[in-house]
């Protein structure tokens, strides 16, 4: 029997629906200031999908598009101004950046209480420590996608791969802390026997970042498999980390797109709220 369907499609809409009442109560609506360097197709996908969302709820998404070649001081500037302006509660600054900037620099220039992808290590650390302030919006999405579903958590063995600063780490931390009380592994793509580590797993979380790296043979019958991978496919279209005979094995798939990539928008909405409220 083909794996259940982790529609995070279906549910963002649901969550969609909760946040546009909460815009709607407010006096003033939240606003969420998007920069973007350079004309990456990806990012400029990624940016435009997150700007419909949050005018679909009635948010105000104020855009920055900026040329690639826009120097680190100028993108510096830009940000120092979102974070003194109370109209702004959300700041996001598209990944990856051109490579004459400093990432680390951008992410601390972010002002804590705006960092609503919860990059700033002031945030990571609040995760690390187990009081955080924002939900890192990729992981939260996929917690959300399991629990919503009722995939149990607690106790069982997660299996991540993938070790990245905004999906890997971060959801490893989400995961093995209260409420959700998992027992974690972080895999990745060097890991000796992927396909031994991977068959361990209750709940299989594919971020590497490489398609089609999680083949049925890796797949305990039955799991749940999260696909994170994004990754262009021969064709244009997305390809995910997980091939796609693993349907034929696990007892939950999310599909690649209508996946995580609906719930992590869902989750910036969340934070931008949050921020705001
Ligand atoms: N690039 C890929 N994913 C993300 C994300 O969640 N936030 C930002 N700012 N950039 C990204």
């Amino acid at each position: 029997m083909p794996a259940n369907l982790l529609d995070g499609k279906a549910l963002a809409a649901t969550l969609r629906a909760g946040y546009a009442a909460r815009v709607a109560a407010r006096p003033t609506p939240p606003g969420l200031a998007v920069v973007l360097l350079g004309d990456n197709p990806a990012s400029a996908a990624y940016v435009r999908n997150k700007r419909k969302a949050c005018a679909d709820i009635g948010m105000v998404s104020v855009f920055h598009p900026l040329p690639a070649t826009t120097p680190e001081a100028e993108l510096l500037r830009l940000i120092a101004d979102l974070n003194a302006d109370p109209a702004v509660h959300g700041i996001l600054v598209q990944l990856p950046l051109p490579p004459h900037i400093r990432e680390a620099a951008v992410i601390d220039a972010v002002g804590p209480l705006k960092d609503v992808d919860c990059f700033h290590p002031e945030n990571v650390g609040r995760l690390a420590a187990g009081h955080p302030r924002f939900a890192p919006c990729t992981p939260a999405g996929c917690v959300e996608l399991l629990t919503a579903n009722g995939v149990e958590l607690k106790g069982r063995e997660v299996v991540v791969v993938g070790r990245s600063n905004i999906v890997g780490k971060p959801l490893a931390l989400l995961l093995m802390q209260r409420p959700h009380d998992a027992t974690v592994t972080v895999a990745h793509t060097g890991t000796r026997d992927l396909a031994a580590v991977c068959r361990r797993a209750d709940v299989l979380i594919a971020a590497a970042g490489r398609a089609n790296l999680i083949t049925p043979d890796m797949v305990k019958p039955g799991a749940a498999v999260v696909d994170v991978g994004t990754n262009p496919g021969p064709d244009g279209k997305l390809v995910g980390d997980v091939a796609a005979g693993v349907r034929e094995v696990a007892g939950w798939l999310s599909p690649v797109p209508g996946g995580v990539g609906p719930m992590t928008i869902a989750m910036l909405l969340a934070n931008t709220l949050r921020a705001a409220e």
